[in-house]
């Protein structure tokens, strides 16, 4: 410590962290505080104090350093130093049953130790601990690669900054473990966020999700994460006597090092122990502090685990049995039907609000007209709702001994509700479709909204609710007339001040520098997604030739097959869909333009080709440029990287050549059928 700081006050500073992070850990780990939340704030307030007086003493690992990270631009990428993996799930008894008799077969024994936890519904992070300072955290992401989220996880008070030092502290400690959103506070965040009228979160999983991504780590602290440790990933335990033999002491050490670890961990014997365990935390689950979508079952000793490996990129060594998808009653109040952007028509069923797999549900889709009839779903029934993860919920079954009388059967409309139009259903297609178009404002709406999206145009603020606005205001019709607004006519909107109105005309004008990839996925043509955008981009290099191209033309695109094919056609053949690109460029929309290139993508590509003799209708340039426009290429003379000698009338010595060689030769309609057959194949 710097001379300038009295030893007493760096002796009090010391007392005061190590009792801060003991009452942390009583409150936040062991949830049983040993002292008032005043008593807390007291020896909080005393330490800032302190530090105020001597900066030097404000450490990084001091309990009042844990927000102190300015915002950041965004989150780095990081390998993993061992990947993070994921478990593989067992639905059913028999499947639970399948894992452990695979257990026992590969390690040739009669019964195996599990060492058992619940499986906590949050988000996997990785920590590090260097000399026991915690230096690094990063999420999970795709397993091998996360994002550095170092100044978020600091904010959670579960996690310790400090580890308490024996002597035996391994150098390097990867901990892995799962960021969570108590019930409790997840109840009070939505509580305050419908108080201010904003957004309700769906469940704890994504609030917590969203806290641990927020770019000011004020924000993250202000959500009241939590943190449980189940394992570790690279640990160098050199300076122990003697490493762990098994998971269950892994999770002791931890334990001891006052890391936060289920308290509902235990050790278990064979299937039955594991099954008794099961339905044990079953029965619990709902007490439990924090939601849980199953258990885990882990081979306890660590040189089993180890003898047992991995199969792709889940252990074989241990499973997560779920628990099933929650299931509740309620009742029907109506049935109505949904406009997508394509004009789709998508019957929801609109429900009294029921709690069921951590959420409220109101709405269940029905998907389509076949699959209402199929559950003969009608308004005033009792339904079987279910929700499991993060999929939409949905109608089980009708409980028909409940339905009242008279309830009747469900018709789709015969006209789009949102604009009057005839809704047709194409034999074949189990969607029904409005034939609004551009009339329909559900669809004009979707589209806009599309349009506008982040991976589109990516106009920021252009949302839900000023689209609605500006769509049943009529002061927005097509996309070209985003480019239209001024400040002062969006500012007349209600609840849009000057300010965020000339946001959103900023937002707007930035766009006009977009990319030819982003503006022809922005125009919504059915079934072009995002990657199909890009293949068109670089296939034609620019805007004019992909509207003039012809179905063959399309043909040729990477990945493009025949249904795409008609449908871009049918997209630009659209007089109105071409008048609106055609405002969009007046308006400044620009990109920049490329050469094409369908080198990369064509049928032909990987193939050379030599040409010899005259063609019965090619010119020899016509030949070349056919066979290049298909990604392949022409050489002047056969040799063994030679694919193919396209050989006419007189042909001379380059036939000779490709005979000795073993080149293949073809003539001009053979050349024509290999561009038609590998069409599409
Ligand atoms: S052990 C090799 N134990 O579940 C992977 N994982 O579906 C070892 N999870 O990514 C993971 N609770 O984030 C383990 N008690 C628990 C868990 C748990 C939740 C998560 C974990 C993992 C995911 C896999």
């Amino acid at each position: 410590m710097s001379a300038g700081v009295p030893r007493k006050a760096a002796e009090r500073a010391a007392d005061l962290r190590a009792a801060i992070d003991k009452h942390n850990y009583h409150y936040y780990v062991e949830d049983a505080p040993a002292i008032s939340d005043e008593e807390y704030d007291g020896l909080f307030h005393e330490l800032e104090a302190l530090e105020r007086d001597y900066p030097e003493l404000a450490t990084q690992d001091s309990p009042t350093q844990r927000v102190g990270a300015a915002p950041a631009a965004g989150f780095a990428p990081v390998t993993h130093r061992l990947p993070m993996l994921s478990l593989n799930n067992a639905f059913t008894t028999d499947e639970a049953a399948a894992f452990d008799r695979r257990v026992r077969e590969i390690l040739r024994v009669d019964a195996v130790d599990y060492e058992v936890e619940p499986k906590f519904d949050g988000l996997a992070v990785s920590l590090t601990y260097e000399r026991g300072a915690f230096t690094f955290g990063a999420t999970r992401g795709d397993g091998f690669t996360g994002e550095n989220v170092t100044a978020n996880l600091r904010t959670i008070r579960a996690i310790p900054l400090k580890l308490p030092a024996d002597g035996t502290l391994p150098s390097l400690l990867e901990i892995r473990g799962e960021v969570l959103m108590n019930k409790r506070d997840f109840e009070r965040l939505n509580a305050a966020q419908a108080a201010k009228g904003e957004r309700l979160f769906v469940n704890p999983r994504n609030a917590a999700a969203g806290g641990l991504r927020q770019l000011d780590p004020k924000m993250t602290a202000a959500r009241g994460l939590t943190f449980v440790a189940y394992g570790v990933g690279q640990v160098d335990w050199g300076s122990r006597g003697r490493p762990p033999a098994t998971q269950a002491a892994v999770m002791d050490f931890l334990a001891e090092l006052r890391l936060p670890v289920a308290r509902e961990r235990a050790v278990v014997r064979g299937l039955d122990g594991v099954l008794a365990y099961y339905r044990g935390i079953g029965e619990k689950r709902d007490g439990l502090a924090y939601q849980i979508d199953g258990v885990v079952y882990k081979v306890n000793d660590l040189a089993q685990q180890e003898r047992l490996g991995f199969v792709s990129r889940a252990p074989r060594f241990a499973v997560a049995h779920k628990f099933p998808a929650e299931e509740m009653p309620t009742e029907v109040l109506a049935v109505e039907v949904q406009v997508g952007r394509t004009g789709a028509i998508t019957p929801v069923a609109r429900l009294k609000p029921v709690f069921v797999g951590g959420v409220t549900v109101t709405n269940a889709t029905l998907h389509n007209e076949d699959e209402v009839r199929r559950k003969d779903v009608r308004v005033g029934d009792t339904v079987i709702v279910r929700r499991a993860g993060d999929v939409i919920p949905e109608v089980v079954r009708v409980v028909v001994e409940k339905r009242p009388k008279g309830a009747r059967e469900f018709s789709l409309p015969r006209k789009c509700p949102e604009c009057g139009s005839a809704i047709v259903r194409l034999p074949d297609e189990a969607i029904a479709r409005c034939t609004g178009g551009l009339v329909c404002p559900a669809q004009v709406k979707q589209a806009l909204l599309h349009f506008a999206s982040r991976r589109a145009m990516d106009i920021e603020g252009m949302g839900d609710k000023l689209v609605d606005q500006l769509v049943e205001g009529k002061v927005v019709r097509t996309a070209a007339d985003l480019y239209k607004l001024g400040v002062a006519g969006l500012a007349e909107l209600e609840r849009m001040a000057e300010k965020s109105a000339a946001n959103v005309v900023a937002a707007i004008d930035k766009s006009r520098r977009t990319t030819l990839a982003r503006f022809i996925y922005a125009l919504g043509i059915r079934h072009v997604g995002e990657t199909t955008a890009k293949d068109l981009a670089r296939h034609f290099g620019g805007l004019d030739a992909l509207l003039d191209a012809d179905e063959a033309a399309l043909l040729d695109v990477h990945d493009v097959g025949p249904v795409l094919a008609q449908s871009i056609r049918q997209f630009f053949g659209e007089p109105h869909n071409r008048e609106i690109i055609a405002q969009l460029r007046a308006a400044g929309v620009q990109w920049p333009e490329g050469a094409p290139q369908r080198a990369a993508t064509g049928k032909l590509h990987g193939l050379t080709f030599v040409l010899t003799g005259t063609l019965p209708t090619l010119s020899r340039e016509d030949a070349k440029e056919l066979i290049e426009s298909h990604g392949g290429k022409v050489a002047g003379s056969v040799s063994k990287k030679t694919n193919y000698l396209v050989a006419g009338d007189d042909p001379g010595s380059k036939l000779e050549r490709a005979g000795e060689l073993g080149v293949p030769v073809l003539d001009e309609q053979q050349l024509k059928a290999t561009i038609n057959r590998r069409r599409g194949g």
